[in-house]
C-alpha cells in the first residue's frame, strides 16, 4: 500500500511540480491551495506525511501544523518557508513539526527527508512488533512453585523433544491450553504451526471431515475441496480439546491415522501422508470412559503415551499469590501490585476455585478494574458470589420449589422485557423472540393471565 502524503501550497506551479515529483517516487499524493482546504482532506484521508507552505490564503502553516498535532501528533509535518526565518522554523519544530525547508530547494533534499522519515517508521514498527512478540511470550509462561507444576514444568523440558503423544487431564481453567502451548514451544516443531480443534463445538457428523478433509462432492454441501485440522497442522502440532467427547464411531479412524501417518480424506481414495505431533487434553478421567465402553482402549493407550495431570487449584494454594502477581502484570497493572493486602490474600487462600486458574485471572482483572483511589475495596472478591454468578446469576436457586418454577420465572421475564420492547404488541414480541404468535399467546395466557396485550 501506497504511503498517503498531502501537499498544501497556493503557488500552482509549486504544487504541481512537487506533486509530480513525489507521484514518481511512489506516494499517493493529495494537493490543497489554501489552510482550510488542506485540513479538510488531512481529516478525511489521514496522510501519514503533511509538506505545508508556511505563508497560505485562510490559515497560515502553523496553523495548519497545529491542528493536524492535535488530530494526529504521529503525522510528519515538513514546512516551506519562503525565506530563512529561523524564529518561525524554531518555532514549528517547537508545536512538532518534523522538519523545515527553505525556498528555494532541490527536489533531492525534500526526497532525503522523506526517506529519513520512511527509516524512521520501519523501526518504529519493528519495535512494536518485538513488544507484541514479547508480551505473547510472556502470556505463555507457566507459573507455579508448588511441588506438582514444578515437576510439570520439569516433564514439559523433558519430553519437548520427542514426538509422543501427550494426553493433558485437568479441571476446567487448569492451564491445559497453556500447557500444549507450552509444549508446542519448547519443541523443534515451534516455528510451525499450532492448531486448536476442540471436539465438543463440532457437530459429530462433521468431525470426520473437519480433521481429515474431504473432496468435492464427498456429500451434499461438501462444493469444493476442503484441508482438515490434520492437515494444517502438517509439521507443527495438533491440539485436540474435549477428546473425550470424540464420538466411538470416529474413533477408529483417528487411530488409523495416529498409527500409520497417513489419512484419507473423506470421498477421496488416496492416502496424505502428514507428520503432526498430536495433544489431547481432557476435564474427565478418560480411563473411566474406557471402562464403560464408550471410549476405545487401543486409543486410549495410543494417545496416553504420556500423562500429564495438571491438579486443581485448591490442591495448590501455595500458587496462588505468584498467579495473582502474574496477572496483574499480564494485564498492565504491575504498579497497582503493591496495593494487594495480607486480607486479600487471606481471602483468596480460603476460597476453593472451581474454575481453577481462569477464575483466579477473572477475579484479578475485577480487581484491576475496581481498585479506586489507591486501594482494592475487599468486597470485590466477594467470592461466593462470584461463583454462584456465573451459573445464576447470583440467583438463590432454593427459593424455588421446582426446576419447573425456576424455568417459569425465567419465562415470564424474557416474556415481559419483550413486551414492553414492543410496546405490548403480541406479534412484535413474538417476532423479536423467534417464536410463532400462537405459542406466544398461550404462554401470557398462563404465565401472565392480568396483562393487557394488543
Ligand atoms: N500455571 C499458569 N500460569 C499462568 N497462567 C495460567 C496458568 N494456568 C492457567 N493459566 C491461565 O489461565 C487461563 C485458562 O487456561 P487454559 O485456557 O489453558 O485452561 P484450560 O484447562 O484449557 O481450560 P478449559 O478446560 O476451560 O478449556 C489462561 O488465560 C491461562 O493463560
Ligand atoms: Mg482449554
Amino acid at each position: 500500500m501506497k504511503t498517503k502524503l498531502l501537499i498544501i501550497e497556493d503557488e500552482k506551479i509549486t504544487r504541481r511540480s512537487l506533486s509530480d515529483i513525489l507521484d514518481t517516487e511512489g506516494y499517493q499524493v493529495f494537493s490543497a491551495e489554501d489552510g482550510e482546504e488542506g485540513l479538510k482532506i488531512f481529516k478525511e484521508e489521514n496522510p501519514a506525511i503533511v509538506i505545508t507552505d508556511l505563508r497560505l490564503p485562510k490559515l497560515n502553516g502553523i496553523e495548519v501544523l497545529s491542528a493536524i498535532m492535535s488530530v494526529n501528533p504521529a503525522c510528519k509535518v515538513i514546512l516551506i518557508t519562503a525565506f530563512a526565518s529561523v524564529d518561525t522554523a524554531i518555532q514549528s519544530l517547537k508545536i512538532g513539526a518534523y522538519d523545515y525547508l527553505t525556498k528555494p530547494f532541490s527536489p533531492e533534499k525534500l526526497i532525503s527527508i522523506l526517506r529519513n522519515i520512511k527509516q524512521l517508521n520501519e523501526i518504529i514498527s519493528e519495535n512494536a512488533e518485538l513488544k507484541n512478540r514479547i508480551d505473547t511470550l510472556e502470556s505463555k509462561t507457566i507459573i507455579g512453585i508448588s511441588d506438582p507444576m514444578k515437576k510439570l514444568v520439569q516433564t514439559i523440558n523433558q519430553i519437548s523433544h520427542n514426538d509422543s503423544t501427550v494426553l493433558i487431564e485437568g479441571e476446567s481453567g487448569t492451564g491445559k491450553e497453556l500447557v500444549a502451548r507450552a509444549l508446542h514451544k519448547a519443541s523443534s516443531r515451534r516455528s510451525e504451526p499450532f492448531i486448536t480443534v476442540s471436539v465438543s463445538s463440532i457437530p459429530e457428523s462433521l468431525l470426520e471431515s473437519e480433521l481429515f478433509g474431504h473432496e468435492k462432492g464427498a456429500f451434499t454441501g461438501a462444493i469444493k475441496q476442503h484441508i482438515g485440522y490434520f492437515e494444517r497442522a502438517n509439521k507443527g502440532t495438533l491440539f485436540i480439546d474435549d477428546i473425550d467427547d470424540f464420538p466411538l464411531n470416529v474413533q477408529i479412524k483417528l487411530l488409523r491415522v495416529i498409527q500409520e501417518r497417513e489419512l484419507t480424506h473423506v470421498g477421496g481414495n488416496q492416502n496424505v501422508s502428514i507428520d503432526v505431533r498430536i495433544i489431547c487434553a481432557t476435564k474427565i478421567d478418560l480411563k473411566k470412559k474406557v471402562e464403560n465402553k464408550s471410549f476405545r482402549e487401543d486409543l486410549y493407550y495410543r494417545l496416553n503415551i504420556i500423562p500429564i495431570k495438571i491438579p486443581p487449584l485448591r490442591e495448590r494454594k501455595e500458587d496462588i499469590p505468584l498467579l495473582v502477581e502474574h496477572f496483574f502484570r499480564k494485564h498492565r497493572a504491575e504498579d497497582k501490585i503493591m496495593l494487594l493486602t495480607n486480607e486479600i490474600f487471606a481471602k483468596l487462600q480460603s476460597y476453593q476455585w472451581p474454575g481453577n486458574v481462569r477464575e483466579l485471572e477473572n477475579i484479578v482483572e475485577r480487581m484491576i478494574a475496581l481498585s479506586f483511589s489507591g486501594q482494592i475495596d475487599v468486597s470485590v472478591i466477594d467470592l461466593d458470589r462470584h461463583a454462584k454468578g456465573n451459573l445464576l446469576g447470583g440467583e438463590d436457586l432454593s427459593a424455588f420449589r421446582s426446576f419447573e418454577e425456576y424455568i417459569q420465572s425465567k419465562e415470564t421475564l424474557i416474556i415481559e422485557w419483550a413486551l414492553s420492547r414492543c410496546s405490548n404488541s403480541v406479534t412484535d414480541a413474538a417476532k423479536l423472540l423467534n417464536i410463532p404468535r400462537t405459542t406466544l399467546t398461550s404462554k401470557i395466557a398462563r404465565l401472565l393471565p392480568r396483562l393487557q396485550v394488543k
